[in-house]
């Protein structure tokens, strides 16, 4: 008898924390204490919060395969955004090397710089090479749909979300052509987003 109670409680124990096990979905998120960020100049918090928008981006830069070297970059993207276009910080929300990983911009629930009408009620990605030239990699893209299925998980973006590319709010090539046609092939692409 007292061998079966031990038993439930220790079923009981289980699935207490099986959701902790199955919640998988997070990948690893490279910091800004681990690329050596600067601090904001400032900062505020989305209006829409947790947001309905994904607006995808690229970086126009080089792209970066390596760990060290996309922290690199990361430093340098940041330099460009605070020195000199003069903003509080790096303008996305988060940023996806070509090493796979995913790099904290100003994180979740901060308002960016990165697509004026979608500031205050989008997470900004920003895959990090020129998608306009050649495609992004498949690690750049299963970090993307890993990014999002995190934020939905962590309810930092509401279920019924739009996924939309950068040109779709004004006159640009962003995200580049390739990984355009990439994302208008996802589930929850807005063709005709507000
Ligand atoms: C980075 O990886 C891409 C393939 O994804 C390759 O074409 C490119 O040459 C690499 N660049 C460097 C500097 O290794
Ligand atoms: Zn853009």
């Amino acid at each position: 008898m007292a061998f079966e109670l031990a038993n439930v409680a220790h079923i009981a124990v289980l699935m207490i924390m099986l959701p902790c096990f199955v919640r998988t979905t997070c990948p690893n998120i490279i910091s800004r204490q681990e690329w050596n960020a600067a601090a904001p100049s400032s900062s505020k918090s989305l209006r829409e919060n947790p947001p309905s928008y994904v607006v995808v981006h690229h970086s126009v830069t080089r792209m970066c395969n390596t760990t060290e070297d996309c922290k690199l970059l990361m430093k340098s993207i940041q330099n460009t955004h605070m020195n000199t276009n003069g903003w509080e910080d790096i303008g996305y929300n988060f940023l996806i090397g070509n090493d796979g990983n995913i790099y904290e911009g100003r994180g979740w629930g901060i308002h960016g710089a990165h697509a004026i009408s979608y500031n205050a009620r989008s997470l900004g990605i920003c895959l990090i090479g020129n998608f306009e030239e050649y495609p992004p990699s498949e690690s750049q893209l299963q970090a993307l749909r890993e990014l999002i299925a995190c934020s939905l998980e962590e309810n930092k973006l509401i279920e019924d979300y739009n996924l939309i590319g950068h040109n779709q709010e004004s006159a640009t090539l962003c995200p580049g052509k390739y990984l355009y046609n990439e994302i208008k092939t996802w589930s929850h692409f807005n063709n005709n987003p507000k």
